[in-house]
């Protein structure tokens, strides 16, 4: 098919944001509208100044049902709940390909997904949509219509302990110490996003439990973790970072592992975006790129895992235009290839 009409709803946030930037330069995207409620009529780099140097247009009031007409993939890039509300408009109009940014369509477990997120608008059509993890279902995704991109926390979390989950050596509960940069909560401000709140500062937060646990629980169970996931805990903290996601987590494997990196590098062997680092990763190597970094060490008895990504790229953005090319049987790392800035 490719030679593509892309269309991108709540592109005016920062991830819609990243996904212009990507789909802009993407070679196989020939023309690309781009739906803000906020900016409609306004420039594209009226919400995103680095996009002044791209030949880009101008955004378009939003109508769902018109963009789910004309596009051949539609993202959907609005805060939690929204898609919902509109996939079964966006669904009758049967795009090619539709891919959902949100929280809305990753878990499968209706019981799981109402513990978590409560209500759902929609629960009919959860089913049709894949979990779209790219580096760890590469081809699988192929052909595949409906993918629900991983959130930002649960990408990082997921590279690191897929390898052990599916080699059968997450046998307890892991306990994940993540850390996420300010953009992961969105173009906004709000009292904990705020330069002054933020610049200097480190805090916790979602101490009873953060939703990403549900979609980890759900992806290492599918993995292979048997039920010793269902109980993963999720502490995360904001840094004074922008952007960037960096999760360590500790785990007991149940029965020797040999070297953790060796297994590292059998399960990501081939992948083309996920690195094993020889050290524990630091952000600033991935921020802006679509990689992950992953490391890990024995500690006593347990295992401590490393990762770093950036969460607008690997961990939504780059993830989900990597998602689409793997869907087209595109090669995987087109428009994506790119490095980072360094120092960030
Ligand atoms: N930020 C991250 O690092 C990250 C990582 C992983 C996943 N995600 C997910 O990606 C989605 C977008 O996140 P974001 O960080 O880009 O958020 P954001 O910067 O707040 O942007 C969301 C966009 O949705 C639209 N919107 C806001 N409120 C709306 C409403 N009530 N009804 C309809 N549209 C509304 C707005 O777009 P317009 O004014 O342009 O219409 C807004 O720019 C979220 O579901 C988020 O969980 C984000």
């Amino acid at each position: 098919m490719p030679e593509l009409r892309v269309a991108v709803l709540g592109a005016a946030g920062y991830a819609g944001g990243e996904l212009l930037r990507l789909l802009l330069q993407h070679p196989e995207v020939v023309e690309l509208r781009a739906f803000s409620a906020s900016h409609a009529g306004r420039g594209l780099a009226e919400a995103h100044p680095a996009l002044a140097h791209l030949p880009a247009g101008a955004f378009e009031a939003p109508d769902p049902a018109a963009a789910a007409s004309w596009a051949e993939v539609l993202f959907l890039a609005l805060p939690h709940g929204r898609s919902q509300e509109l996939m079964g408009t966006v669904l009758e109009r049967d795009p090619a390909l539709v891919i959902d940014l949100a929280a809305d369509f990753r878990i499968r477990d209706d019981g799981l997904y109402r513990r978590h997120y409560g209500e759902h608008a929609a629960p009919g059509l959860r089913q049709q949509f894949v979990y779209a993890l790219a580096d760890v279902l590469g081809r699988r995704l192929e052909g595949r219509r409906r993918l629900a991109v991983p959130g930002c926390f649960a990408t990082a979390t997921l590279l690191g302990l897929w390898p052990f989950a599916a080699a059968g050596f997450l046998e307890a509960p892991p306990v994940v110490f993540a850390v996420t940069g300010s953009t992961g909560s969105g173009a906004v401000p709000r009292e904990t996003t705020h330069h002054p709140a933020r610049a200097n500062n480190f805090f916790g937060y979602a101490a009873e439990g953060h939703r990403h646990e549900a979609e980890i629980a759900e992806q290492l169970a599918t993995a292979g973790s048997g039920g010793s996931a269902a109980a993963v805990r999720l502490l995360v903290h904001s840094a004074p970072l922008v952007r960037g996601i960096h999760a360590t987590t500790l785990f007991r494997p149940g029965q020797p592992l040999g070297d953790p990196v060796e297994l590292l590098d059998g399960a990501w062997a081939g992948r083309p975006f996920v690195r094993v680092v020889r050290k524990p990763p630091r952000v600033e190597a991935v921020a802006g790129t679509n990689f992950a970094h992953v490391h890990a060490a024995v500690r006593g008895s347990e295992i401590v895992v490393y990762v770093a990504i950036d969460n607008l790229v690997k961990g939504t953005a780059g993830q989900a235009v990597q998602a689409m090319n793997l869907a087209l049987g595109l090669d995987e790392t087109l428009g994506l290839g790119f490095p980072g800035l360094y120092p960030v």
